[in-house]
């Protein structure tokens, strides 16, 4: 397996071509084990990963402090090649409840200084809002992350699931790294404007959601139960009727996948790759076993008549369901 490098956008780092999101290992895809995530963590440094992506809110600090935990831990070779991309933003109460967004300058600030102590590191190496907060100007959040850049706090500006009039806006302000935002065979709305807007900016992408939370995995199936804090327990693309219709798409996918002699996941991470050098995809791996077949995905090269075969059995927009329940996609920037 050869994972090569890719830059975010052009003023961001060199990262690997596939990116470790490792919000799975503290919330929101059900109970994770806490060693395995660190040894997952600990195999795809080794591996040759050095983008890690988290967020200050995923099981409020739990997920930084994991990281936190496994880069202490890891050879210190491998803990000075890892690169954090971190989000902030999320207001959380003690129950969990999510209570909207912060970008106001002070709460920048403050969420940095605590992210730093969490992940125990000096600098984090992108900073960027989960989602706008539609009360604070987007000059101003990406402002005050340039202060925080200025004193070494952080090296780069990065955007969460923004459309492209907010891009322009912060692109205006600083160099911005890249953009996070759902990209999938199943999940293709950047193409129409956003991902040209980016490509005009110089902007990189980091793809998350790219096995869909697991839907176009070729693991998931009809019956799964999932916990009532599973996200996708109230996702529209996991319920019911919407479910049955995207895993006949799955099923297409792996007659493709079965005569290429690869997985199902390693399809639909490959096809986010071939997408262009700009787009990093981050796998959400919380085991040493699903990282490994997610790594594999970097040496399937898909030619033109691979392509075709995929396109035919996922045409754009064949997904039942949106991608997040009405009152997260309100949330969206990136779907207004
Ligand atoms: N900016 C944003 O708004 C935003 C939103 C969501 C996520 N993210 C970031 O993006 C990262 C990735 O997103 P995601 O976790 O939704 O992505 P994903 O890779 O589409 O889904 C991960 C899920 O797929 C399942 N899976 C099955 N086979 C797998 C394999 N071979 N490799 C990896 N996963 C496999 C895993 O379930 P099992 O473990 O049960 O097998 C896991 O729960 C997150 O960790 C987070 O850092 C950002």
């Amino acid at each position: 397996m050869t994972i090569r490098t890719r830059t975010l956008g052009t003023t961001g780092p060199h990262v690997s071509a596939l990116g470790l999101g490792c919000m799975g290992m503290s919330a929101l895809y059900g109970d994770a084990d806490r060693a395995e995530s660190v040894a997952t963590v600990h195999a795809a440094l080794e591996a040759g990963v050095t983008l890690l992506d988290t967020g200050d809110f995923y099981a409020m600090g739990h997920n930084e402090m994991l990281i936190g935990e496994a880069l202490r831990t890891a050879p210190a070779a491998l803990r000075e090649k890892a690169l954090l991309s971190v989000k902030f933003g999320a207001l959380r109460d003690p129950d969990g409840n999510w209570s909207g967004y912060d970008g106001r300058p002070a709460a920048v600030k403050n969420f940095a200084a605590y992210s730093l102590q969490r992940l125990g590191v000096d600098h984090i190496d992108v900073y960027r809002i989960a989602r706008l907060d539609p009360d604070v100007p987007i000059e101003e959040t990406v402002g005050a992350i340039g202060e925080l850049i200025e004193k070494g706090y952080v090296r780069h500006v990065g955007l969460s699931e923004v459309g492209a009039d907010t891009i322009r806006r912060a692109a205006a302000t600083a160099p911005i790294a890249d953009l996070q935002i759902e990209y999938s065979l199943i999940s293709r709305g950047i193409e129409r404007e956003i991902l040209p807007t980016t490509r005009e900016l110089g902007i990189g992408i980091t793809a998350y959601g790219v096995l869909s939370r697991g839907l176009i995995s070729g693991h998931f199936s009809q019956d799964r139960q999932l916990a009532a804090n599973d996200f996708r327990a109230h996702s529209p693309r996991f319920q019911g009727e919407n479910l049955r219709h995207n895993l006949t798409l799955v099923e297409a996918l792996r007659k493709i996948a079965e005569q290429k002699g690869v997985t199902v996941a390693q399809i639909a991470i490959a096809w986010v790759l071939s997408r262009g050098e700009d787009i990093v995809p981050l796998v959400g791996a919380r085991t040493r076993d699903r990282l490994g077949e997610a790594l594999g995905a970097a040496d399937v090269t898909l030619d033109d008549a691979d392509l075709a075969a995929i396109e035919q059995a996922v045409p754009a927009d064949a997904a039942a369901g949106d991608r997040y329940p009405a009152a997260q996609m309100a949330h969206l920037d990136s779907e207004h």
